[in-house]
């Protein structure tokens, strides 16, 4: 797979399996069987092929309510913050390699930068609410040299601009459904303070209250010439 492009596939709402330029095969914030627009035939973890690395944002059971079992089943190594890792080491899992905000790190030929966001961190297990110390993004360093930004749940916020002048991400996965996350209006505000050039919206149409569409989003960045990718659930680009 050397010399090939990053490609992206879309598992639905914030999920996405990514296969890097070199070969790394990297699975995002992992909600399958409960995913409403999770396409069955990813469903379950040994339909997702081969994955080297797991990325979690945080700890909310639409993003890491099926990482448990997709690790155990794939033997994949998980980034994640310091209090998910610490977490899931409790529930077994070996291939653990935690981080905080500001750190990066490589795995493999991919380096990855955890960076903040603009949102909360939490398990629901059983009665018990259990924090899940502080909801991050990544920047993702690939071996061609591309540089994409995924900001997980976040609202917007302004330190986006630090991110744009330090790291020049070209490509963003950002949230436009509203409610939970940014909506349209403050995702096309985002694009503007972190000056890339390619968005994949994700983190809409999942729920009903998670309003906010891909053709509003991309008509407050046409300005900007910011390219909208939209993509279907289960559809991977190229
Ligand atoms: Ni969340
Ligand atoms: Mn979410």
């Amino acid at each position: 797979m050397a010399n090939a492009k990053l490609a992206i596939t879309w598992l639905g709402h914030g999920t996405f399996l990514l296969r890097s330029p070199g070969g790394v095969r990297i699975l995002v914030d992992p909600w399958l069987a409960g995913n409403p627009s999770c396409p069955p035939r990813f469903a379950k973890p040994d339909q997702l092929g081969p994955i080297d690395l797991i990325l979690a944002t945080h700890g909310h059971s639409d993003h890491v309510g099926d990482l448990v079992q997709t690790a155990r089943a794939t033997n994949a190594t998980v980034i994640a913050i310091f209090e998910i890792c610490a977490w899931l080491e409790q529930k077994g899992l070996q291939h653990l390699s935690p981080m905080n905000k500001g750190g990066t790190q490589r795995f493999r030929g991919v380096g990855v930068t955890m960076v903040g966001a603009s949102h909360s961190s939490a398990f629901i297990e059983g009665s018990s609410i259990v924090y899940l110390g502080e909801p991050a993004g990544y920047v993702l360093h690939f071996e061609d040299g591309l540089t994409a930004y995924f900001a997980g749940d976040t609202g917007l916020f302004g330190d986006m601009r630090l991110i744009a002048e330090l790291y020049q991400p070209t490509l963003a996965f950002l949230p436009i459904g509203d409610h939970f996350t940014m909506g349209p209006r403050e995702a096309a505000k985002a694009c503007e303070l972190l000056k890339v050039r390619q968005v994949v919206p994700m983190h809409f149409g999942t729920f009903p209250v998670l309003t906010g569409t891909p053709e509003q989003f991309a008509q407050l960045v046409r300005p900007l010439g910011v390219e909208v990718l939209v993509l279907k659930p289960g559809e991977t680009t190229d």
